[in-house]
């Protein structure tokens, strides 16, 4: 599913330049449930960011179900990540002027779903928000929201779903639900890719981010 050969990415950082990945290889096989671990600032947020063609690395491969990213322009990377990607974002970004419905709707309608709205509300009850579909995010709690957020990241059906820190500020009982739902996911054949500093998230295949290299 991800082959990532000789990752390297580094950010500007005044005059000076921050090596974040150094040298990256990483193999995800199709079905897998991986945790990226790793201290803050390791680099799991950039390297998720390149996994879902977010990015572009300085140097090396990643290849996604066969297609080379770094080969693809801006525009054609959103397109495929329409198409093939979940993408759960660390911090989690609902329209807030759209409702909970919405949301997952919009995802829906750019990857061309028929029935959107049907197929956004099949999403919230799996998420178990079949009744806030009427909510605007203010009016969500933070777990509903990042409930809300996983639901948007599978409304397309998408192979691979890539979530970072999705249990972020929650309870145990709201993260016992976020993992619950992933793991469904995975049992349904989808690929998860998830970064976490949580020990309670980090099982299946855990994968150590340390000093720009992984570790397993
Ligand atoms: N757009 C950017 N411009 C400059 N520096 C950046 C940028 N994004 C990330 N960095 C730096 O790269 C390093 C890695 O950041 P990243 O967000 O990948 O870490 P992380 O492992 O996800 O951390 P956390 O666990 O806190 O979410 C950090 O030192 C950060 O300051
Ligand atoms: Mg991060």
């Amino acid at each position: 599913m991800i082959r990532i050969t000789n990752l390297k990415k580094s950010y500007k950082y005044g005059d000076n330049r921050v090596e974040v990945l150094k040298k990256v290889n990483l193999e995800i096989k199709d079905n897998e449930f991986v945790t990226l671990t790793g201290p803050s600032g390791s680099g799991k947020t950039t390297l998720l960011s390149l996994v879902a063609g977010l990015d572009l690395p300085d140097e090396g491969s990643i290849i996604v179900d066969g297609i080379e990213l770094t080969e693809l322009d801006e525009n054609s990377r959103a397109l495929w990540r329409r198409k093939s990607i979940g993408y759960v974002p660390q911090f989690f970004f609902l329209i807030p002027y759209l409702t909970a419905v919405e949301n997952v709707e919009l995802m829906a309608r750019l990857a061309k779903i028929k029935d959107s709205k049907s197929k956004a509300m099949e999403c919230l009850e799996l998420v178990g928000l079949k009744d806030k579909g009427n909510k605007f995010p203010h009016e969500l709690s933070g777990g509903e929201i990042q409930r809300v957020a996983i639901a948007r990241a599978i409304v397309h059906d998408p192979p691979l779903i890539i979530a970072d820190e999705p249990t972020a500020f929650l309870d145990s009982e709201n993260k016992r639900n976020i993992v619950d739902i992933l793991e469904r996911i995975w049992k349904e054949g989808k690929t998860v890719l998830l970064a976490t500093h949580d020990q309670f998230l980090a099982r299946h295949r855990i994968v150590k981010i340390l000093d720009g290299k992984i570790e397993e």
